[in-house]
């Protein structure tokens, strides 16, 4: 209500970029203290549908997709607005600008966003002394922790995109109670070309040996870009599989465009980078089928693209996602979005006759085979 009403109209004046930095400033703000912390609490108040997933506990199952907390600075406000789970970043080693401003597109008309953010982030050293800070203030978020990891461009054009993404887990390797591997993302040339089967083979498999070098069991989840083919994807999956990937992230953002639906939209798809948001969920949600249809339940899936409330989150969950993530909707719709969630799936269960979420993951996709 407060957010559609005021807040929202004030922040569509700014432009896209601004409007992100200032809320997240705000927010982060008002959650590192207490009577602010209490405030969003009971605004967001958000029931508990518990599920486990990676050997760890959610509250809930839906959680805050990469690219809204890059440098890991809002912890403390996530979970206050309700979200179960972070996934912070993408993170590089190197710290990089990203591309040049505007990057960031919306179209209200279509509920989408058009981003070239290009991986702006602090770099891996600086994210790993903030997150020490965060710890050592106290104000460590009380919700399971993922970090996305993606790769620095001069780490593509030097040709060592293993050893960018090694260094950054060396980094970060302590903090997180999940990875995230990105090579989807469609702002950094030549990113989504180590997905390619020799290239993703070597990549996957010196994570797969760093982290047995660790002697961590700590999961390392994939993600997965919506404009690969089926063929492609179920190629990619193999590899992670035998590479001893724990799960997979559908999706990242697309290069496919719908049809516009107002001239704004018209204006925003026109622009380079990655898709987001309601156009999205149709391709997302194949993927999730044909994820869950090849590994099942042994790997859990993340399913994130167009989830904007309890009919979005219900169809993601049936078609096989254990997990449920979002971002455009929080920009479109306010943090009410996290609630009204998680009530309407509650009601779901019930009208279902389901008493555990867990036993709805993937029951859409098991009575379609
Ligand atoms: C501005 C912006 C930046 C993003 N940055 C990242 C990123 O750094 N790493 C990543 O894996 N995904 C990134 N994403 C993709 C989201 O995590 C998510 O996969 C995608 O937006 C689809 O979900 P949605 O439809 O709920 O927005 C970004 C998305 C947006 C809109």
């Amino acid at each position: 209500m407060t957010y559609g009403l005021i807040v929202r109209p004030i922040l569509k004046f700014l432009d896209s970029e601004n409007a992100h930095a200032l809320s997240l400033k705000l927010g982060s703000k008002l959650s590192s203290t207490f009577p602010g912390q209490k405030m969003l609490s009971s605004l967001y108040n958000t029931p508990s549908l518990p599920i486990d997933a990676f050997g760890l506990r959610f509250r809930h199952p839906l959680g805050l997709a990469a690219g809204m907390d890059k440098k890991c600075e809002a912890l403390s406000l996530w979970p206050s607005i309700g979200f179960s789970w972070i996934e912070g970043g993408g993170i590089t080693y190197h710290p990089q600008g990203g591309n040049p401003k505007p990057r960031m597109f919306r179209s209200d008309s279509d509920r989408a966003l058009v981003n070239r953010m290009g991986f702006n982030n602090p770099g891996a050293v600086e994210t790993r002394r903030k997150l020490l800070e965060t710890k050592e203030k106290g104000s460590w978020p009380r919700t399971p922790l993922a970090l996305n990891i993606g790769c620095s461009k001069i780490a593509m054009s030097d040709n060592k995109p293993e050893e960018d993404y090694i260094a950054t887990l060396h980094q970060l390797w302590d903090f997180g109670d999940m990875f995230v591997i990105n090579v989807s993302s469609p702002n950094t040339v030549g990113l989504r070309k180590l997905g390619e089967s020799n290239k993703l083979d070597r990549l996957l498999s010196s994570i797969n040996e760093f982290r047995s070098n660790r002697d961590d069991t700590r999961p390392v989840l994939f993600k997965i870009s919506p404009d690969a083919l089926d063929d492609e994807i179920e190629m990619m999956v193999d590899i992670a599989v035998n590479n001893g990937i724990d799960g997979f992230v559908a999706v990242n953002t697309t290069t496919a465009r719908p049809r516009p639906t107002s001239t704004r939209s018209r204006r925003a798809f026109s622009e380079s980078g990655g898709l987001s948001g309601r156009p999205l969920r149709a391709r997302s949600l194949e993927i999730i089928r044909l994820v869950y249809k090849k590994v099942g339940k042994n790997h859990p899936i993340v399913g994130v693209g167009g989830i904007d409330g309890p009919q979005s989150a219900w169809d993601a969950i049936t078609s096989g996602a254990t997990l449920i993530q979002l971002y455009s909707a929080l920009v479109f719709n306010g943090p009410a979005v996290v609630k009204k969630t998680i009530r309407g799936l509650k009601r779901r269960l019930q009208q279902e006759g389901i008493v555990n979420i867990q036993d709805a993951v993937g029951i859409f996709s098991d009575n379609n085979r």
